[in-house]
């Protein structure tokens, strides 16, 4: 960047980030912190800053993304040990110094590249988050019948979920144990539970989810709630299913 002022004529702001460097693949290295320094610019989100340390300072920095817009959930990382997507963040709103971590809990691949996909595969296929039909082949009319619009909407608001990992990153439970299914786990059962197609009942998710590594191994941390970047109410469904589950 070549700003010599700022947009509001004050000479340009220059952040640093300190930035947890560790390749897995090396067993000849060990993870180490590196600073980079770059100069702020409006409306500068932190991934624009990673790309521009990649290309004009490290091009072996690794990290993901996607879409750039909040939707692929594939840029998360802890931004000063918070979870949070880089490409909702604007470094404006970041102090001088920024610390960042790959999200704790996933495969490390590099840096801050993890390998969030594998665990949301695994997670989706133990709790089978797909709409369950009796028959083996359904009626598309009436999967596709219309749907009372307040429901479609809770379902919609479920859906919106981008599998982005930060609420089992920031989650104390899932930090003690790989199986726990957190948040994004109780946000999918809620979903399918609530989809009058799927012919599942309560039983049937207790089953899923009715233990130690489900909800029973919620401690109402709640910290899933605070940083999930899309502001699904976890805190809600989690204390809906939790009753629900106690008497199943
Ligand atoms: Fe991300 Fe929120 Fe989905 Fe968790 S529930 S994976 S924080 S979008
Ligand atoms: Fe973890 Fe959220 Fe429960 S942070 S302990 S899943 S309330
Ligand atoms: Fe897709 Fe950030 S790049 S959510």
């Amino acid at each position: 960047m070549n700003n010599t002022t700022s947009g509001s004529g004050l000479p340009p702001r220059h952040i640093s980030f300190d930035i947890l460097r560790y390749n897995p693949q090396d067993p000849a290295t060990a993870p180490r912190m590196q600073t980079y320094r770059i100069e702020d610019a409006d409306s500068m989100t932190l991934f624009i800053a990673l790309n521009e340390i990649r290309e004009h300072q490290d091009p072996t920095l690794q990290f993901d993304f996607v879409c750039r817009a909040g939707i692929c959930g594939s840029c998360a990382m802890m931004v000063n040990g918070r979870p949070q997507l880089a490409c909702r963040t604007l470094t404006r709103n970041l102090p001088d110094v920024t610390t960042l971590a790959p999200l704790p809990f996933f495969e490390l691949i590099g840096d801050l590249s993890v390998n969030t996909g594998k665990w949301m595969r695994g997670m989706s296929e133990r709790l089978q988050t797909w709409v369950h039909t009796l028959e083996p082949a359904p009626d598309l009319r009436k999967i596709e019948a219309r749907m009372n619009p307040d429901l479609a909407e809770q379902i919609y608001e479920l859906d919106r979920c981008v599998e982005c990992g930060c609420c089992v990153a920031a989650c104390g439970t899932a930090q003690m144990r790989q199986d726990f299914v957190g948040a994004v786990g109780f946000g999918q059962i809620a979903r399918f539970r609530l989809d009058p197609r799927d012919v599942r009942n309560d039983e049937d998710y207790y089953a899923l989810i009715g233990d130690d590594t489900g909800v029973f191994g919620c401690m109402s941390l709640l910290a899933c709630h605070d940083v999930c970047p899309k502001s699904l109410p976890l805190q809600t469904q989690i204390a809906f299913l939790r009753r629900k589950m106690a008497v199943a």
